[in-house]
């Protein structure tokens, strides 16, 4: 959370709270915060810096140029659009719409990938990542993953 944009973590606990995002353990954590703690909260992990993750990621390099070519360029023949089309330069995030994906734990990246596509998380407007990560092989979401979760933090200023 710590660096994410405020408005964007405000959503998503607001989404916990109304049932839009399901997760067992954020969901009775949420329905404790009212409007205002929501907006607090936010406002204190967007004020953190974001944690840096080691750069030097223990994934096989092919599998990591394929995440990378996924991320930058996206596979246009199966409709993947780039990650950074919406994310932005280099996946450090736009408003509070686009969250940053640079810097997040891989295996996060990951779950949430697998969640869109299997209609497990949904609370994206206009299925626009769900209609992404139905396009996604196992593998496409593995390789991204780990490509984005080595990326450097955005810097904010
Ligand atoms: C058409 C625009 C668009 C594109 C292209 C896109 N995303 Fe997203 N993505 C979004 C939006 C909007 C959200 C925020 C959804 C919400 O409000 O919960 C999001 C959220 C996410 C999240 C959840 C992050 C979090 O903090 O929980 C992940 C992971 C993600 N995207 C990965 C990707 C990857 C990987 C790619 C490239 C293969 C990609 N996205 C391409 C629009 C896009």
């Amino acid at each position: 959370m710590a660096g994410l944009d405020a408005g964007y973590i405000a959503k998503q606990l607001a989404d916990f709270k109304s049932g839009a995002r399901k997760n067992i353990s954020m969901e009775p954590f949420a329905q404790m915060l009212n409007d205002t703690q929501v907006k607090d909260v936010a406002a204190y992990y967007a004020s953190l810096p974001m944690p840096e993750r080691a750069a030097a990621s223990g994934a096989d390099p092919e599998l990591l140029a394929h995440g990378e070519r996924l991320a930058l360029t996206g596979d246009w023949d199966r409709y993947v659009v780039s990650c950074v089309a919406c994310h932005g330069p280099g996946s450090g995030g736009v408003g509070s719409v686009f969250p940053s994906l640079a810097g997040q734990h891989p295996e996060y990246l990951q779950t949430q990938l697998l969640a869109y596509r299997d209609g497990t998380r949904s609370n994206d407007p206009q299925d626009l990542m769900g209609a992404i990560a139905r396009r996604m092989t196992d593998r496409d979401i593995d390789a991204v993953s780990a490509w984005l979760g080595a990326q450097p933090a955005p810097v904010r200023k």
